[in-house]
């Protein structure tokens, strides 16, 4: 399973990346806002920067909404690095646009996914990740995770390429869950990928294991 962070924010992904465990970013209009970075010139070179910490794949959304758009802005993020996937709206030109992409060779990435057809959609489309949003499902309550198993089965059944990209993870049980059900890869707050670290009996065994060394030396 891939780990994947989600987030615009530096020092994070840095953190996760010297952890060893990075997969790769993903990004998304309100993560950049919330760095407060804005205009294209800045949001380009916050996306150079960010492929230049961590090594795998690095999502970078698109704006527009119309296929000429979406072409014309995935051309040029493209062109920036070759860790860049195209993020691209699950709508009708997205799907086009993914088609687009994934017949050049540029990988892709199909937001903002909540159900099992549109699923299907972006993969008949060629993504190379779908990213169903299972904390998203989870808020309105519907079960977010059986969406996930949904997908799984049905790319099973066709031997789909497109990985299953978990996301919109909230906290480590989803990051277990997902696990369990076979999601390709989950991306999360660095909160998702820490948490996993943590355990009473860990922390009491390593304090008594020092303590008992510190006894006699
Ligand atoms: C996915 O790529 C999105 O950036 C993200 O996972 C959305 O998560 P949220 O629902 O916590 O905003």
């Amino acid at each position: 399973m891939k780990f994947f962070i989600d987030t615009a924010n530096l020092e994070q992904i840095k953190e996760a990346q010297d952890m060893g465990i990075l997969d790769g970013v993903t990004t998304n209009p309100s993560l950049m806002a919330k760095e407060g970075i804005t205009g294209t010139n800045n949001i380009l070179k916050h996306y150079v920067d960010i492929c230049n910490i961590v090594e795998g794949d690095v999502s970078a959304e698109v704006i527009s909404t119309d296929f000429e758009g979406m072409v014309r802005e995935g051309e040029a993020l493209a062109e920036l690095h070759d860790q860049i996937v195209i993020k691209l709206p699950m709508i009708k030109d997205g799907i086009k646009a993914c088609k687009y992409f994934s017949d050049k060779g540029i990988k892709t990435n199909v937001t903002l996914v909540f159900s099992p057809g549109q699923a299907l959609l972006a993969a008949k489309a060629g993504a190379t990740y779908v990213s169903p949003f299972i904390g998203r499902l989870d808020d309105i309550s519907t079960d977010g995770l059986n969406l996930i198993a949904e997908i799984r089965h049905i790319y099973d059944n066709y031997a789909f390429d497109t990985q299953i990209l978990a996301a919109s993870v909230r906290h480590t049980m989803h990051v277990i869950d997902c696990a369990k059900l076979g999601a390709d890869v989950m991306t999360g707050p660095l909160s998702s990928i820490t948490g996993l670290l943590k355990h009473p009996l860990t922390d009491a065994g390593l304090a008594k294991f020092l303590a008992d060394y510190n006894k006699g030396n």
